[in-house]
């Protein structure tokens, strides 16, 4: 039996992104599990990997994420059974009708979800919930701003700040502001305004932890807006990625460096895979309150498109495009094969 993946020939712009048969099905080996995906995302770190750009990651092909249904059962293994739904966090090679994942990698999810919304909880919330929860370690009542608060991650954040009773100011262009608002926010047009003025017009003294996946001078500017005590978390280089300039190692270096200056302030980069290596229990428990959170209806992943494996070219122009709100999930397995 013959199954579909995407492949990429060479990093490069979206047109690497193809669409290939392969003649016989993956063999999980000992301690593994074959899994049949149901849903995967496209998202914009998987934009960063197809460009062979992504710190650690210099594999291929793309497809960070999945939830898929256990289809086989390889020796040794104890914790699922076939026909389990599960999810991961693969990094690579997840736009694939089948794939063999080690079982301790695999997180059960909870039958009724729909896996569409279940996986934009895998790298998205999980990012903002550990950011939040583990690094900036807020508290309630807080006042936070979420870079990039119109997208998955900046959406995610919001929705999870709501349920601390954050005050939160996300920056974001304006066509995304009518939703920062809904989600709680005060919108800041960061190509209009300058939002170091903003957060100094709108607050009294500046805020408790600031979110910035933006990158190089960016980060010095959302150290500036901090209150004494206040933490700057840093989780990407967009400009870098876009072309506009930026180096991750000097970031990196300069994030350090400022832990040193009597300010009262932090800084801290936070890298999910990185975090999963040192803390692998702290994924899967937070991934599993996650889940837990969807199925109360306490968060609703905001899904801008849901759109066949095939069309994973597509979807990678409009994230590098900036036109997406929230989350592109692409459809693995059809939907009448879905429970
Ligand atoms: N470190 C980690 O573990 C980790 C995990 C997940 C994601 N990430 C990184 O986090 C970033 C966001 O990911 P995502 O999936 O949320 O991407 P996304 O859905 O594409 O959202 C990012 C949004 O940021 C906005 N933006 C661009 N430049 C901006 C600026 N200067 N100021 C404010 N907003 C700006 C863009 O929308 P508008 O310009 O239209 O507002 C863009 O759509 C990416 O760089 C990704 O690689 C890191």
């Amino acid at each position: 039996m013959g199954y579909k993946r995407v492949v990429i020939s060479a990093f490069g712009g979206p047109e690497v992104l193809k669409l290939i048969e392969e003649t016989t099905l993956p063999e999980p080996k000992p301690g593994e599990v074959r899994v049949r995906v149901l849903v995967t995302s496209a998202a914009f770190t998987d934009v960063w990997i197809r460009k062979g750009t992504y710190p650690d990651v210099k594999a291929k092909p793309p497809g960070y994420d999945m939830v898929g249904v256990v289809d086989k059962l390889g020796k040794g293994v104890t914790r699922f059974e076939v026909g389990q739904r599960v999810a991961d966090l693969t990094v690579i090679g997840a736009y694939s009708e089948y794939l063999c994942v080690p079982e301790s990698r695999l997180t059960p999810v909870p039958e009724g979800l729909d896996p569409a919304e279940a996986v934009s909880l895998i790298l998205s919330y999980v990012t903002a919930y550990q950011m939040l929860h583990r690094v900036a370690k807020v508290k309630q009542g807080q006042r936070i701003l979420i870079h990039g608060a119109g997208g998955a991650v900046g959406t995610a954040m919001l929705q999870l700040g709501k349920l601390l009773d954050l005050e939160m100011y996300g920056t974001a262009s304006k066509s995304k502001h009518d939703l920062v608002k809904r989600l709680g926010a005060t919108p800041i047009d960061y190509k209009g305004d300058d939002f170091v003025e903003r957060i100094r017009s709108l607050t009294s003294d500046g805020i408790d932890a600031a979110f910035d996946p933006i990158g190089g001078g960016h980060f010095e500017r959302s150290l500036s807006v901090l209150r004494r005590g206040g933490k700057l978390v840093a989780y990407g280089s967009y400009n870098s990625t876009q072309g506009k300039g930026g180096s991750i190692p000097l970031d990196f270096l300069r994030l350090q460096l400022w832990n040193f200056l009597p300010n009262g302030r932090q800084t801290a980069f936070y890298l999910i895979s990185a975090m999963r290596k040192r803390q692998a229990h702290w994924f899967s428990g937070d991934l599993a309150t996650l889940f837990d959170l969807l199925a109360q209806n306490k968060i609703k992943p905001i899904i801008e498109t849901r759109m066949p494996l095939a069309e994973a070219r597509r979807a990678h122009e409009l994230i590098e495009q900036a036109q997406v709100q929230g989350k592109i999930v692409l459809i693995v397995t059809e939907p009448p094969a879905l429970k």
